[in-house]
């Protein structure tokens, strides 16, 4: 197991994290377009038929859910500044400005900032998403395995648009994707072979996805947001699916060796991902507030409870995915736990669809 991005990490309190301070290595980061794939391109041997039967239906579903961004949304409702987007409690920025002695017309927009952020992210996620599922199509062995990657495909597609819309549209921003998103999405999109794709995109970015168009669809007020919001959570829901459909099988075939360089790339992957510690949001929205962000982080780091409630987003589908699929054993559970990536709450569930 080793650690991904060694050269932007330091300590806060005993905390590791990662924190991308140089502008201009973010913005080399940034302007990198070009990202060099080994990719075998698999035919179906020939077997046009289902062979995955839980993969064909995931398929069939796929179909009937199809909807139109142009066409199901109200694009005329207005989304507005001076109203709450969503609930303040539940905003980090908030909180942070109500111990500052902010006014509310100023919490009201940094709420309104921090979710263009968030959609932001996911925006550059889809891009991710659209670009490895049309990979998956080429490198999926199975009719089954393409059939579904190449109907994600344009799934992705769809969600691409709509937030980029929703963005531009309605809140005049699309902010820049965070470095340490930028670094694991390219490590995927460069990843070699499509175990390593599918685990990577459709069972680690999917289910966070989830976790965090969960947290949107309750939080937020604006009737078109949620409706965007739900919409798109059906979709990802099936694509966490596919993500366990599929490792499933594969985990089964494959040798000791191969399923331990699996678990330690989901390792790698999430640790790195948690060892933001939403930093990247902060340096990107705090200034403007005059917050700071490794004050503040070190504050959340040091509160009680918060292992608990860190791993919420993580055990809310990802984790219990994993340890499904064989891929959480006693090598990686415990620093799971130290993380605060693993918990207690909620084991049992997910896989979704
Ligand atoms: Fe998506
Ligand atoms: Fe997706």
């Amino acid at each position: 197991m080793q650690k991904l991005m060694m050269n932007s990490r330091k300590r806060i309190g005993d905390f590791e994290v990662i924190d991308f301070v140089d502008d201009e290595r973010i913005a080399k980061l940034r302007q990198k377009l070009d990202v060099p794939s080994p990719m075998e391109v698999k035919w179906n041997h020939w077997e046009y038929g289902s062979e995955m039967e839980e993969l064909r239906a995931l398929y069939e579903k796929g179909k009937r859910n199809q909807w139109n961004a142009s066409d199901d949304l109200d694009w005329e409702t207005p989304v507005s500044k001076d109203e709450w987007v969503g609930n303040a409690g539940a905003s980090q920025i908030v909180q942070i400005l109500q111990r500052m002695g902010a006014d509310e017309a100023t919490q009201k927009a940094a709420l309104f900032d921090e979710m263009a952020y968030v959609v932001s992210q996911l925006l550059h996620g889809e891009q991710a998403a659209l670009q490895i599922c049309g990979q998956l199509t080429n490198a999926c062995p199975t009719t089954d395995e393409k059939f579904y990657a190449a109907q994600q495909t344009a799934d992705e597609a769809r969600h691409t648009e709509v937030m980029a819309r929703f963005l531009s549209e309605k809140m005049g921003t699309i902010y820049p994707i965070s470095p340490v998103t930028k670094d694991l999405l390219d490590r995927l999109l460069a990843a070699d072979g499509y175990h390593k794709k599918t685990l990577g995109m459709q069972t680690l970015f999917e289910g966070i996805a989830m976790s965090v168009l969960d947290g949107l669809a309750s939080q937020m007020t604006n009737s078109l947001f949620v409706d965007m919001i739900q919409r798109v959570k059906l979709d990802e829901s099936r694509h966490a699916a596919f993500g366990v459909l599929s490792m499933r099988r594969a985990v089964q075939e494959i040798s000791e060796e191969e399923r331990q360089e699996l678990e330690d790339w989901a390792f790698e992957i999430l640790e790195a991902l948690n060892a933001n510690q939403q930093l990247a949001m902060l340096r990107e929205i705090g200034p403007k507030y005059g917050v700071d962000p490794e004050r503040w982080v070190r504050k959340v780091l040091s509160t009680e409870g918060w292992n608990m409630m860190n791993s919420w987003m993580y055990m809310h589908t990802v984790m219990p995915n994993l340890k499904r699929l064989g891929l959480v054993t006693e090598r990686t559970e415990p620093r799971y736990r130290e993380l605060g990536i693993l918990s207690d709450i909620r084991l049992e569930q997910p896989a979704t669809g």
